[in-house]
């Protein structure tokens, strides 16, 4: 338990390296994009619904690592560019954003992301001991799969507070009917 988490912890340093978030990042463009302060407007219902004529695609295609470390993971602009070489939009303000991309290939620079889900440096909140629990994104997240760009907390959000940590901590696992996970200060803390 101790080496998993151990090794967990450091794959999780390795990750957050690679990840491409900026603080404050530029918020310039169309409306939407200029709105919600991401540097392009991506709509998650366009990719991941379900709905006919829409994506589908699977949440961890795009946020590879979330059953092996402690980040999720956000995709490289080359992930984007696998599928926007071709598909460029319908619409004038489709094409906008989406031209967005070809600027950052170009400029070999990664798209400046703005941090949603955000918990205090003091915590640590690994996701593969979640999802390789079994728990859906969405009991944490939302029905992201339904949104449009992200730009606020979802209400279902409480990982800023330590007592939806905790509470669900304390749930019986259904089969020892022991609490299904530790609430020692130390697993959350260090
Ligand atoms: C095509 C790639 C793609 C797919 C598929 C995708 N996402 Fe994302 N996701 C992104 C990108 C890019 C961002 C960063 C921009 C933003 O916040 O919208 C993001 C951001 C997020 C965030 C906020 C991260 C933060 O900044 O705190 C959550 C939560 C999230 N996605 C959950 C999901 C879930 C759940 C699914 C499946 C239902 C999903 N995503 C499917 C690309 C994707
Ligand atoms: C598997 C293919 C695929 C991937 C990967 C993908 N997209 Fe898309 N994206 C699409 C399709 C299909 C549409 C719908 C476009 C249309 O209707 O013409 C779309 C639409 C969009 C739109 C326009 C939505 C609107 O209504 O204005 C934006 C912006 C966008 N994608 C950005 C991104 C970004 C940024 C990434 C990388 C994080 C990404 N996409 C990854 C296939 C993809
Ligand atoms: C048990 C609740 C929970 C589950 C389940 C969960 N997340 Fe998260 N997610 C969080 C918390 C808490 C944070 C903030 C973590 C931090 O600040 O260190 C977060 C942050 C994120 C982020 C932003 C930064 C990053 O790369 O980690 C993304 C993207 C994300 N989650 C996507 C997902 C996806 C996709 C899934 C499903 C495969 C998922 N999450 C499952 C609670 C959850
Ligand atoms: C399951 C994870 C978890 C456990 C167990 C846990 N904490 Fe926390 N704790 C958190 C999170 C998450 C926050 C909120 C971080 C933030 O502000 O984003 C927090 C916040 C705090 C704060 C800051 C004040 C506050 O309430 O926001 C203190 C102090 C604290 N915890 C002490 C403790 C002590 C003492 C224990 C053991 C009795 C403990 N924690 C157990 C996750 C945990
Ligand atoms: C919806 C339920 C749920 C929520 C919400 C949740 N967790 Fe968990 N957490 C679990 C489960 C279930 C496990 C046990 C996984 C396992 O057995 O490996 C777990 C395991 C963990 C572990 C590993 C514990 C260990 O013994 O090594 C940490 C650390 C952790 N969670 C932190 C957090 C933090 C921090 C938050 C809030 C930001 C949080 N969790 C919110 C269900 C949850």
């Amino acid at each position: 338990m101790k080496t998993n988490w151990l090794i967990g912890g450091l794959a999780g340093v390795f990750a957050l390296g690679a990840l491409a978030f900026v603080q404050g990042g530029g918020a310039e463009g169309e409306a939407i994009a200029a709105e919600s302060g991401q540097p392009i407007a991506f709509p998650h219902d366009q990719h991941a619904g379900s709905e006919a004529g829409q994506n589908n695609m699977n949440c961890q295609f795009c946020h590879f690592s979330a059953e092996r470390s402690v980040d999720a993971g956000i995709p490289p602009v080359s992930t984007c560019w696998g599928c926007h070489q071709v598909v460029q939009g319908t619409t004038p303000e489709q094409q906008a954003e989406i031209s967005k991309i070809q600027e950052y290939v170009e400029h070999g620079d990664p798209i400046p992301w703005n941090r949603i889900y955000k918990i205090s440096d003091h915590a640590h909140f690994p996701h593969m001991r979640h999802v390789n629990a079994g728990l859906e994104c969405q009991q944490c997240h939302g029905e992201v799969q339904e949104m449009g760009v992200l730009s606020e907390r979802d209400p279902v959000w409480g990982g800023d507070n330590m007592g939806w940590c905790v509470d669900c901590h304390r749930q019986p696992d259904p089969e020892t009917g022991l609490q299904q996970a530790s609430t020692d200060c130390a697993v959350c803390h260090y």
